[in-house]
């Protein structure tokens, strides 16, 4: 039985507003992308890595990061496309005999061998499983003209992280499917399985620190977080 991490590092960053694509940025001297590789590299349930990365920085990636750390379980850095369904989708790709996958963003660099141990346990007894945690705020749903809608059930809401882990033949036909038809708002791999597959999501808690870097404050949060968990990486 094969797992394979597929690391996501492909996108843009527009919302960080840096010269350097945020997956490169350093926290406390190691690149964001760094951790989570890290942490797969290290975990007794990932067999392989894939890493999808922009064609530019596939070289960059390979050297500064994947050579330099001896992340050796990296069987591939690909190149990904426009959204990160297409990257994710590339991914698929390269990893066909796997038996599951576990999808991650390169950008969040703090999960933990308990949340993949975790992840793998109920994707094991159900085949798709996404980390999360239960969301801390009260979320309004807004009509067309920014006026609420409606409130969901605080005890029913939950903000999703990654990774998203599935079956690999689930996932695949799931995507394969959805790739015929519109993507356009697709924003995370549970919604592919919800809309073009057909095997329910467990959610499975994941950490508060288990957050994306996505806008420039992040960075200080994240060092704030390293902080805390003294990991010795
Ligand atoms: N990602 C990717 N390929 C894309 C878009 C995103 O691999 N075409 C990856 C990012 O590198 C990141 C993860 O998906 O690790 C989550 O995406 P997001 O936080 O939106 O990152 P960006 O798209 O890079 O940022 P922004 O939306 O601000 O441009
Ligand atoms: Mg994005």
């Amino acid at each position: 039985m094969k797992s394979t991490a597929i690391v996501l590092a492909a996108g843009q960053g527009k919302r960080m507003n840096s010269k350097v694509q945020k997956q490169f940025l350093l926290i406390k001297g190691k690149p964001v992308l760094y951790y989570s590789l890290s942490c797969f590299q290290n975990s007794r349930e990932i067999e392989e890595i894939i890493v999808v990365t922009g064609k530019d920085s596939i070289n960059f990636c390979k050297q500064e990061i994947i050579e330099a750390y001896g992340f050796s379980k990296v069987k591939a850095v690909i190149a990904g496309g426009r959204e990160r369904y297409d990257s994710v989708y590339a991914g698929l790709c390269a990893c066909e005999d796997s038996d599951y996958v576990f999808i991650h963003d390169g950008a969040r660099p703090f999960l933990t061998e308990d949340m993949i141990r975790r992840g793998k346990e109920a994707v094991l007894a159900s085949g798709a499983c996404v980390i999360g945690m239960p969301s801390k705020d009260t979320i309004k749903i807004a009509d067309e003209n920014g006026m609420v809608a409606s409130t969901p059930s605080r005890s029913l809401v939950w903000n999703i992280q990654t990774p998203q882990i599935f079956s690999y033949t689930a996932i695949r036909e799931a995507y394969e499917r959805a790739r015929q038809q519109n993507m356009a708002d697709i924003t995370d791999d549970a919604m592919v399985m919800e809309r073009f597959g057909n095997m329910k999501i467990k959610l499975v808690e994941g950490s508060y620190e288990n957050i994306k870097i996505t806008t420039p404050e992040d960075i200080l949060v994240a060092e704030k977080i390293l902080e805390k968990i003294q990991k010795i990486y």
